[in-house]
């Protein structure tokens, strides 16, 4: 068995201390044997927000893999952004790795680096062919009892009530790499928002059975109608339980919860509890 927690969007520089601190007390509390950070760590891509993120980096006492979002890379500083490496200060202070791998004799974790430093088109994501290639690399020699996820910071899956909403661009090159290779779980953030559900009730053309998790923002004041909020994943093959953490002004609640089962290739959903904070319950 494996508990992940997901946290996304975290974006120091303009978060709010107490949910930091319980985000933290939260984590303690459930133990996770890893902490997957599907980027936005910080809110500018400045110095001192990147330091404030390594000092909260410092603070977990977990394993933790970790890829950039979009506001990881400067916006308004031109040198930085074009002439010198975009993600300069994200590996100085978070990471120099840009595509995390985990790999135990239960569960496989890839991390995906699709924040982009684009002229006019920074805040979207991209997947490229390279990272397409090390999917299949990464998972396709892997038992299938293996658990496998990728995560990414641009999502996959639009929320229920936005189909319009813009995903990783060059999606539809990665899918058919995603479904090869019997990837389980696609995790992202990006839009602030916690919603989870198949990938093919979107994606048609998507035959095999693909869970996907998106986070909300775990520490941030830039909300979008939801609470702040962050998922554990416990995995116990044949079965997963995705359970939304959500703050309630005082501490991370339950919030809704799905369990299921795999049966052959199929995620089936054995059950579904609202939980007791809803993620849209605190919010105006
Ligand atoms: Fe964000
Ligand atoms: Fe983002």
């Amino acid at each position: 068995m494996r508990t992940l927690a997901h946290i996304s969007d975290l974006h120091f520089g303009r978060i709010d201390p107490r949910v930091v601190e319980g985000l933290l007390a939260d984590l303690m509390a459930h133990r996770p044997d890893l902490v997957i950070i599907s980027g936005d760590l910080v809110q500018r891509a400045r110095r001192s927000m990147f330091r404030e993120a390594r000092a909260f980096l410092e603070r977990l006492p977990f394993p933790y893999l970790v890829v950039p979002g979009n506001h990881d890379i400067p916006v308004f500083n031109v040198v930085r952004r074009f002439l010198l490496d975009p993600f300069r200060y994200y590996k100085r202070y978070i990471s120099r790795d840009l595509s995390p791998l985990h790999v135990d004799s239960e569960i496989a974790v890839l991390g995906l680096n699709t924040a982009r430093s684009v002229i006019l088109d920074f805040s979207h994501g991209r997947i490229n062919r390279a990272q397409i290639a090390r999917i299949r690399e990464v998972f396709d020699d892997l038992p299938p009892h293996v658990f496998k996820i990728v995560f990414t910071h641009h999502p996959f899956l639009p929320p229920p009530d936005a189909p319009w909403t813009r995903l990783v661009d060059r999606h539809k090159l990665a899918l058919p790499a995603l479904e090869a290779c019997g990837v389980d779980l696609l995790l992202a953030g990006h839009l602030h928002r916690a919603y989870s559900g198949e990938l093919a009730t979107f994606h048609t053309q998507v035959a095999r059975s693909i869970l996907v998790a998106q986070a909300s923002t775990a520490t941030s004041t830039r909300l979008r109608n939801e609470a702040n909020a962050y998922n554990i994943i416990t995995v116990a093959m044949p079965e997963l339980t995705l359970e939304v953490r959500s703050w309630t002004g005082e501490a991370f609640g339950r919030g809704p919860l799905s369990t299921y089962r795999k049966d052959g290739h199929r995620w089936l959903l054995q059950e579904r509890d609202i939980g007791e904070f809803a993620p849209t319950d605190t919010t105006a």
